[in-house]
């Protein structure tokens, strides 16, 4: 009897496992088919076959490229609020503030305040003396009982997003990164590097660093930077600093564009450790916006320290735009940092005023390539007081 109902399981079961292993298996070899496309692509002979260093500007990518994952998100947001009641929040009154938002989402502040920065870009709020409204395009073609209304159809199902929305996210990149400890490094190479490659040389271009000799790229990822520059400039003697378990794909990386003699590449927590010193610059690429404000003045001042007298700080990052309509790509941005990080994007002002609460001169913003802008700052001359 037993043995008869063994039989009928596994006739059951064991094909059910059989799919299972076999999705698994093909699922894996599809991404490590992606992930060895992607290391194919990267060497200096392809480089030089694009001819990248007779381009005088470095171009910005095609909106198609940036701008898919803006709306994506911006239809997912504005889906998840209908769901949540939102729009009704505005009735007939004259305006909703930041603190009704949040009481009646449901979401944390930080969250809110990331979604009112992506539905201004999305012209679906303004902001005026009394607090926010919706506009007229949002109410002829967004309230569900306007003969006007289209349906979003958002990537995910609204509900599944509110549950996004709603946790207070623990594990993942930063909250690994913020006790010392490297996480899914190849992976997460090769989307920094998708943006950070062109950044450097599109800083190379921009002339920041004419006076620089040594240069030290904090939290260089992959290496893209780093690699770009030494390809550009044979007199900068580059230095970065990573976790030691990414620093096998940074070495890679750079390995593949034959540089490795031109880079040190140095292992350690950058909140805990110390920097080497006396560099004519210290970067940053997209680093500011994983952190909260308290860690980024850790890190301003941790620059300051390794500077010598003179030497610039350059900060890498998508900055909003004062007048709060975007850039949508970058409100966009925002709002992920918010979900998945403990950062955000932030207006040039603010990233200056950090600059300058830390010790920097001079701190002036420059626009680099696209939706990225360089926030520059020097260190004084003079000046031998350890801020760090
Ligand atoms: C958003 S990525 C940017 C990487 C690189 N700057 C670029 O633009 O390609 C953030 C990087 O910071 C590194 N990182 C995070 N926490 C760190 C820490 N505590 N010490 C050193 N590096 C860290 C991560 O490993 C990751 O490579």
């Amino acid at each position: 009897m037993i043995h008869l109902v063994f039989t009928h399981l596994a006739a059951a079961i064991l094909p059910a496992l059989f799919f299972l292993l076999g999705f698994r298996y093909l699922n894996r070899k599809g991404i490590r088919r992606f992930y060895d496309d992607f290391w194919r692509t990267q060497s200096k002979m392809a480089l030089e076959k694009i001819g990248i260093m007779a381009i005088d500007q470095m171009p910005e990518p095609p909106r198609i490229i940036t701008d898919r994952d803006s709306i994506n998100l911006a239809l997912q947001l504005v889906s998840a609020l209908h769901e949540l009641g939102f729009f009704e929040l505005f009735g007939s009154r004259r305006a909703v503030t930041e603190e009704e938002m949040v009481s009646h989402l449901g979401i944390s502040t930080k969250k809110v305040r990331a979604a009112i920065i992506l539905l201004m870009a999305s012209e679906v709020i303004t902001l005026d003396a009394y607090g926010y409204q919706l506009t007229e395009k949002a109410r002829i073609y967004l309230l569900k009982e306007s003969p006007f209304f289209v349906p979003l159809r958002p990537p995910v199902p609204p509900k599944q997003f509110i549950k996004t929305l709603r946790i207070d996210r623990r594990g993942g990149a930063v909250e690994n990164w913020s006790k010392g400890i490297s996480f899914d490094p190849e992976r997460l190479a090769m989307q920094q590097h998708e943006q950070s490659f062109a950044l450097g040389f599109a800083l190379y271009r921009s002339g920041l660093l004419r006076d620089a000799e040594t240069i030290l790229d904090v939290a260089g990822g992959a290496g893209s930077v780093c690699i770009a520059l030494a390809l550009s400039d044979p007199r900068f003697k580059l230095e970065m600093i990573e976790l030691p378990g990414s620093l096998e794909i940074s070495r890679k990386m750079i390995g593949k564009y034959d540089v490795l003699n031109r880079i040190t590449c140095a292992g350690m927590d950058m909140f805990v450790q110390e920097w080497p010193r006396q560099f004519d610059a210290v970067l940053f690429t997209n680093i500011f916006h994983d952190w909260d404000d308290d860690r980024c003045g850790i890190l301003a001042r941790k620059a300051f320290a390794a500077l010598r007298p003179g030497g610039i700080i350059i900060l890498q990052e998508a900055l909003l735009r004062a007048d709060h309509s975007g850039p949508l790509w970058t409100a966009h941005w925002s709002m992920t940092m918010s979900l998945y990080t403990r950062g955000r994007q932030f207006y040039g002002d603010e990233l200056e005023a950090l600059l300058s609460a830390n010790g920097f001169i001079r701190v002036k913003t420059h626009p680099l390539l696209g939706y990225y802008s360089a926030v520059v700052g020097i260190k004084p001359r003079g000046i031998s007081r350890k801020r760090s």
